[in-house]
């Protein structure tokens, strides 16, 4: 294993590394953003990547009532035509998950743009100036605008974020520890789930509650009578200690009512990805094997994406490029060949 990028200036010691927005509350709206990047779009990715935080300041510093925060994501296949550096441990392609009765799909994603605001105009005024920086180097492959719904209920009319940690807590679950060399850096796991409205409102409320688990109107979790296959009793997991393996969630609904398309959109961030994984593994394959969870029975996933969300620190000081042949290019912080024309890159002078 090569160095971590963190600890790069070979034993200097350096201020500690900050996480991007992870652990943030959750806002009115979000935008949702994935790529894969071009064949040779991969300069360009590197130049937008340090650039990122000082367009969310540009845009924040005009409307700071609905400052937006971001935060970016690198899939495992992305991460070797980017850097030099070895990835970190736990990042690797999506895992499918086919449970028999439900499947959850891996799709593709080299990189993941998480914007939260509470305006969307916020949102899309941050989305659109990085897409002004990533045009012709990638491909969308999927754009999400989401909302907050009443009383923060998804569209099955239930409250989504309760149990989320809080404060220190969250950061805990979120950041990956000081010692570690991808310290504030996180696993994000995403998944776009559609809906069954028909089916979910041919259910009685007694029996939408067994399914996630609480109560609908007032959101307290069921007792003793705590169905073993509902939502949280198959994602309320601990280690082998005892101790609650935690994540932090930003779930946000988005639809499209001429379409009848009604969906959650699934982001869940954690220090580890297994923790992520397992929850996966028991929604899916069950826990015991067989015994799924029945949200599934009315929610399907169109996409699913691993990613790594280093730390700010690591986005403001990339780690060398990859050259070919293997060896890393001078972590010169990439900058572009400078201009020949002396327009200083503002655009002709002439
Ligand atoms: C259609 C997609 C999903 C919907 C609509 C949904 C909705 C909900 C709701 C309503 C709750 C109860 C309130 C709360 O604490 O937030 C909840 C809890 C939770 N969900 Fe989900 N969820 C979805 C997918 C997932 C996935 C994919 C994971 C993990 C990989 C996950 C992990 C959790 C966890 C950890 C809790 C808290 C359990 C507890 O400790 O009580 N959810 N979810």
């Amino acid at each position: 294993m090569t160095e971590g990028p963190e600890n790069r200036s070979g034993g200097a010691s350096m201020p500690p590394a900050e996480p991007q927005s992870v652990a943030t509350p959750l806002t009115s709206a979000a935008i949702f953003l994935t790529f894969t990047i071009d064949a040779g779009g991969e300069d360009t990715v590197r130049a937008l990547l340090p650039d990122v935080a000082g367009l969310r300041r540009a845009v924040a510093f005009r409307r700071p009532e609905t400052a937006p925060e971001v935060v970016i994501g690198i899939g495992a296949d992305a991460w070797p035509r980017l850097f030099a550096a070895d990835p970190p441990p736990e990042l690797h392609p999506f895992v499918e998950l086919d449970g028999g009765r439900h499947r959850a799909p891996s799709t593709p994603g080299d990189l993941l743009f998480h914007i939260q605001a509470e305006s969307p105009g916020a949102c899309f005024a941050l989305a659109d100036q990085i897409m002004g920086g990533l045009r012709g180097a990638v491909s969308p492959v999927d754009e999400v605008h989401g909302f907050q719904y009443f009383d923060r209920r998804n569209l099955l009319g239930f409250v989504d974020g309760t149990e989320n940690p809080e404060g220190v807590e969250a950061a805990d679950a979120a950041y990956i520890d000081a010692d570690d060399p991808f310290a504030a850096g996180s696993y994000a796991i995403v998944q776009k789930y559609h809906h069954d409205m028909d089916g979910w409102n041919a259910v009685s409320v007694e029996e939408q509650q067994r399914v996630v688990g609480r109560t609908k109107l007032d959101d307290i979790e069921l007792g003793d009578d705590q169905p073993a296959n509902s939502h949280v009793a198959l994602t309320d997991i601990a280690d082998d200690d005892g101790n609650d393996l935690s994540i932090y969630r930003a779930n946000m609904p988005f639809g499209a009512p001429t379409e009848d398309l009604h969906g959650t959109y699934f982001i869940g961030y954690a220090k580890r990805a297994d923790t992520l994984e397992r929850m996966l593994r028991n929604m899916f394959l069950g826990d015991p094997p067989g015994n799924y969870d029945r949200l599934l029975d009315f929610s399907t996933p169109q996409t699913g994406n691993l990613y790594f969300v280093p730390s700010q620190s690591f986005l403001g000081d990339l780690p060398a490029a990859p050259v070919a042949g293997g060896a890393a290019a001078e972590d010169t912080g990439d900058a572009p060949a400078p201009d020949t024309d002396g327009s200083l890159g503002i655009g002709s002078l002439k």
